[in-house]
């Protein structure tokens, strides 16, 4: 590893400090003259007391050298002699080391103080810090410095469970954004130690949505964000049809998942417009419920589609009709397939707990940004239910996006305004456990326009590149990437190459001479520069975890690695929460129940056919 460049010396200083050596040694050699000579008047008066101007050494030399030879003859002696090794002293300071290049092999290195300071991670003097926490970093007095980025832009890390990635990265964050927050909680752990904080201090609505919960959670129904009547319903169904088709986020590779889309998005709509006839707002158990009706065949389901009067003017409503009429112009097989993989994409919805978790909204997602208070989400999945609920949240993750970037981007003095009130921390752990969210790689490029900032964590490289493959646009639009020690190897050849190549100076000693001499003639050093990464891969798996003690507690924080795009990279420390007097108070606050913003009566999505929206 290559340590922190040492600080190029300053040319100025050393001039000075050229200059100051020789007063002082002509000074030196001046007194040493006088005192030979026992001070003799011929000599001249003094400057100040016995000491003579510095070079007054050179005149005398002039006038007297011829007659008093050897005191000269010392005193050049000495003067070569000490400038000699100076000269040496000076090349050896300003000269070739393995730090000092120029950079023709790459000019990787670690930041400095400065140059984190003009990342922004690090507050100017006087300042406070503002912004999520992206990490530590050790200071010349080795005091720890918080690193925050309070930028628009994104910010990914990559770092192995149990790392610390929560106490280091998630609850310190949690414990200081004062904006709009989605997490996904899983262990309801954050929301244990952050939600009274966020809704005591920092004044947010605080709503935990618990789906697999009896009781304590908010109700969140995503079809209730489907502007029904619109132009943009089927739009907005299909949106949500194609992540409930995909639970995995791995594709419709399957023939019958893609021919359920098209009958799903018909049977959503008239669930939904029927509801709305009844005064209420569809929901997935009523989709689920439709599809399996105990009291009618599925039959009556499919003639009940195509003769709908959904359509304006209550005339038919074509998309839903036709979805029933493809149903029906299959074979009898072949359409108890697609109704079976249907149902099996809506069976989460057959448990009851979840079904009414689902079935009515707290709040809807405008609200995130809009309300008149910060709100902050927690998403909340415990380990028996990770994979059951994957689904659910990936359906409402891709929702919540989906909607807040609805309105438009408007420009006052040419300048881009966001359109909500407040700023959004999108901050999703373990992000690729949820699969390929297309809106991701596709919005999360100008998603920072809407004021939502994405911090998203992932466990390794592979697992990222295993949702999005190893062309994913995700980290790319990550202007911060932090990593802590990885434990695979292709994520720490990519760290490798992402810490850059550093240019250095080898040094070669030759010797020449008869081998068994007594002394070697010819000893010559040549010094090649050659390029090397900053950090090898290697280095990188040896990088230090946090130091745990028997019980599995942090005694002592690990290294890590952040990256601001454009700056030099930082080798950082972890930050962790409960060795913060601040953030340990903030986090023993005692935790309260959760908010509700008591939209449930707000039914149906009305059209404004004005404004389209
Ligand atoms: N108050 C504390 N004091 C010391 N160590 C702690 C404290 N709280 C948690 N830890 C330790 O931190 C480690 C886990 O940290 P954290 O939960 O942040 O990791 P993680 O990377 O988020 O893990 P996971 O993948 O399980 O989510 C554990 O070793 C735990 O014992
Ligand atoms: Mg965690």
């Amino acid at each position: 590893m290559i340590g922190a460049e040492r600080p190029k010396p300053d040319r100025k200083a050393l001039a000075i400090a050229v200059l100051i050596g020789l007063i002082v040694l002509n000074g030196v050699a001046t007194q040493y003259v006088a005192s030979r000579f026992a001070h003799h008047p011929a000599l001249g008066a003094p400057l100040i007391g016995p000491l003579y101007p510095p070079w007054e050494w050179l005149i005398w030399q002039q006038k007297f050298g011829g007659q008093t030879h050897s005191v000269f003859r010392t005193v050049s002696a000495g003067m070569a002699l000490a400038l000699s090794c100076g000269l040496f002293g000076l090349l050896a300071a300003s000269g070739r080391n393995a730090e000092r290049h120029e950079g023709i092999h790459g000019t990787a290195h670690w930041a400095s103080q400065a140059e984190i300071e003009a990342t922004g991670l690090l507050p100017k003097k006087g300042r406070r810090g503002e912004g999520v926490y992206v990490g530590g970093w050790r200071d010349e007095r080795k005091r720890l410095r918080y690193l925050r980025h309070n930028g628009p832009e994104h910010v990914a890390a990559i770092a192995p469970t149990r790392s610390g990635k929560g106490v280091g990265l998630v609850v310190p964050t949690l414990l200081s954004w004062p904006h709009s927050v989605v997490v996904n909680d899983q262990k309801a752990e954050l929301w244990n130690l952050t939600a009274a904080w966020r809704k005591k201090e920092a004044g947010n609505a605080v709503m935990k949505f618990d789906p697999g919960a009896s009781s304590g959670s908010v109700s969140f129904n995503p079809l209730e964000e489907i502007r029904l009547g619109s132009l943009h319903e089927v739009g907005d169904v299909q949106n949500l049809v194609t992540i409930l088709v995909d639970p995995e986020g791995k594709g419709l590779v399957d023939h019958w998942a893609k021919t359920s889309h098209a009958f799903l998005t018909g049977a959503v709509l008239h669930v939904l417009y029927k509801k709305r006839a009844e005064g209420k707002v569809g929901s997935l158990p009523d989709v689920a419920g439709a599809l399996s009706d105990p009291d009618q065949r599925i039959e009556s389901l499919y003639f009940e589609m195509i003769a709908n009067s959904w359509g304006e003017g209550e005339k038919t409503h074509s998309t839903i009709a036709s979805a029933a009429r493809d149903m029906l112009n299959r074979p009898d097989d072949e359409r108890g397939s697609v109704l079976s993989t249907a149902m099996s994409f809506l069976s989460l919805y057959r448990d009851p707990l979840v079904a009414r978790n689902v079935a009515r909204s707290d709040f809807k997602v405008g609200d995130l940004m809009n309300h008149d208070r910060p709100v902050t989400l927690y998403l909340v999945v415990r380990a028996e239910d990770k994979d059951r609920m994957r689904p659910l949240m990936r359906l409402i993750i891709n929702q919540l996006v989906r909607v807040l970037l609805r309105p438009e981007i408007t420009f006052v003095d040419g300048r881009p305004q966001a359109p909500h009130k407040h700023r959004l921390l999108l901050m999703l752990d373990e992000f690729p456990s949820y699969g390929k969210l297309e809106v991701f790689q596709e919005a999360l490029a100008y998603i920072a326009g809407y004021g939502i900032k994405a911090y998203l964590i992932m466990q390794d490289m592979s697992q990222l590149w295993g949702a999005y493959g190893k062309d994913e646009s995700i980290t790319s639009n990550c202007h911060v990437r932090i990593a802590y020690a990885p434990n695979r190897v292709e994520t720490a050849e990519w760290l490798s190459r992402m810490v850059g190549t550093a240019t250095i100076v080898k040094e070669d000693i030759t010797t020449s001479g008869r081998r068994f001499g007594a002394v070697l003639t010819q000893v010559s050093k040549t010094y090649h520069q050659v390029s090397r990464p900053l950090l090898t891969a290697d280095e990188i798996m040896r990088l230090k975890s946090p130091l745990k003690d028997s019980g599995d507690l942090i005694i002592e924080p690990g290294d890590m690695l952040i990256f601001v795009a454009g700056h030099a990279p930082i080798f950082g420390t972890q930050s962790l929460y409960f060795r913060d007097p601040v953030f340990s108070e903030r986090a023993k606050l005692p935790v309260p129940a959760t908010d509700s913003l008591h939209r449930s009566q707000i039914l149906a999505f009305q059209w404004d056919p004005k404004t389209g929206e």
